[in-house]
């Protein structure tokens, strides 16, 4: 057991004297105090245990524990007292105190219980630790981004987080952080200590997406030897992530659906409810609306889903955070591979902050990490970034031919070749134009390019 600081705060210093020297033994350091005010004054973050008498001159017992309890709740406090009365021992222990001791105490059943006091606190701050350095690379701070609408972002997501709020939907492009977003509201919870899973709804056949989530009976289908525990389940007290949601099919829709509005489930060839206490939060980069309008998607999941909402935005949207996302890269990387790259050459940081990073946050990590790799001088150059240089180049020395355009027809053209290139995506070639969801529709419709999406 290595050696606390004990304060020990008693207005008799015979008995100060003793339970000093008793507690000096076992090797602990002991702090005395003579008054509640001067017990305060020296309760600090050194001190690991307190014995406290209960008659002090300048106050009661019960007064100092309360405050102690206010300001560090970890650090036991041992109340003692002449005589014994339930109720104050009652109420001491309702204000948090350890335990209590009458006077005249034994001084080795004392010891004991203070090395025990001592060994709980130890553990009970290494768990709390340990949970931190869990949950610390999902603090709001890590989300990298000081424009206004990342501002915005971080601030929903922690009131997201330890509101009741059963149910969230993570919208947005691909990498812009739906992942990140989803493990952030877990870790910032109170459901932080109980556990995080994920699933991707698209990456599973139908049948196998069902039993993962929700388990099923033995018997249930030809293989099913044994009883298996939906994700669900196992999450208990935690949270689901449910990535890419709008691929799932409407029968498990439906199903889903019932679970959010009734915390009940069957396990696939069950009878019985199952309850359990989950947060689930879904996440999309699909157009729902779309979906929900041509039958992909039910309408009633949707508005359930919609209740909760949180858009991340498109990098497209704050390109201010560049420089910062840029930095928070280099550093990443510096120390990942034992680089020192200082920064981005001013024609680098020029041509970042033109691209228009249509894989969002995700696309510049891939590109530092890149240029990171084969960086050989102090400074990240362009050529260190091809694909985003020659992007924006020719997007940027487009020359009018002598004998001039159709600029109708040519702003035709580009937007059929973004859908045929995103196989029709409408919010995926909007962002290869440069333009959002409602400026491409418009497009799609003034060109009648109906079939073409
Ligand atoms: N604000 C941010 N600060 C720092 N890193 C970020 C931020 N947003 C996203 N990232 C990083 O960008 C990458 C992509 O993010 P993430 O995987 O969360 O995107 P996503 O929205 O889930 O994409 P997809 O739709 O393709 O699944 C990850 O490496 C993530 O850590
Ligand atoms: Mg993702």
């Amino acid at each position: 057991m290595p050696a606390a600081t004990i304060l020990v705060v008693d207005d008799e210093s015979l008995i100060r004297w003793t339970l000093s020297e008793r507690l000096s033994q076992d090797g602990h350091t002991v702090v005395e105090a003579e008054t509640a005010k001067a017990a305060l004054a020296r309760f600090d973050a050194d001190i690991d245990l307190v014995l406290l008498d209960f008659k002090l001159p300048d106050s009661d017992g019960l007064q100092v524990l309360k405050t102690m309890k206010a300001r560090d709740p970890d650090v036991p406090v041992i109340l003692l007292t002449a005589f014994s009365s339930i109720e104050t021992a009652v109420e001491a222990m309702k204000q948090g105190a350890y335990h209590y001791a009458n006077k005249p105490f034994n001084l080795d059943e004392l010891a004991m219980v203070v090395q025990k006091a001592l060994e709980t606190t130890r553990l009970r701050r290494e768990v709390k630790a340990l949970r931190a350095s869990r949950s610390e690379p999902y603090a709001i701070d890590r989300i990298v981004g000081s424009s206004e609408p990342m501002v915005r972002l971080k601030a929903l997501l922690q009131k997201v987080a330890s509101s009741p709020a059963s149910t969230v939907l993570l919208r947005g492009e691909s990498g812009t952080g739906k992942d990140l977003a989803a493990k952030t509201i877990h870790f910032n919870s109170d459901r932080a200590s109980r556990p995080f899973m994920n699933i991707t709804c698209s990456a599973l056949p139908d049948a196998l997406l069902e039993s993962e989530l929700f388990g099923h009976e033995r018997g249930a289908f030809t293989d099913a030897r044994n009883q298996k525990i939906g994700l669900l389940e196992s999450a208990e007290g935690g949270t689901v992530f449910l990535d890419e949601i709008g691929e799932m099919v409407p029968a498990l829709q439906a199903k889903l659906l019932r679970f959010l509005e009734e915390k009940a489930f069957k396990r696939v060839g069950g009878a019985a409810d199952v309850r359990v206490d989950v947060r689930v939060i879904a996440a999309t980069n699909r157009d729902l609306e779309d979906a929900v309008k041509t039958g992909g998607f039910r309408e009633d999941l949707y508005y359930r889903l919609n209740v909760m909402q949180i858009t991340l935005p498109t990098l497209r949207e704050h390109p201010g955070d560049i420089p910062l996302l840029l930095n928070h890269y280099i550093d990443t990387f510096n120390r990942e591979f034992r680089k020192s790259v200082r920064g981005a050459s001013p024609e680098a940081m020029a041509l970042l902050k033109a691209y228009r990073w249509p894989g969002n946050i995700r696309e510049l990590r891939n590109a530092v990490e890149r240029a990171m790799l084969l960086a050989e001088a102090d400074d990240l150059t362009p050529d260190l970034f091809p694909v985003t240089a020659t992007r924006v180049s020719t997007a940027q020395t487009m020359e009018l031919p002598p004998e001039g355009v159709n600029l109708d027809t040519l702003e035709r053209e580009l937007v059929v070749q973004a859908l045929r290139r995103t196989a029709g995506n409408q919010t995926k070639a909007a962002a290869l134009l440069g333009l959002n969801r409602d400026q491409i529709r418009y497009r799609i419709e003034k060109f009648n390019l109906e079939k073409t999406s």
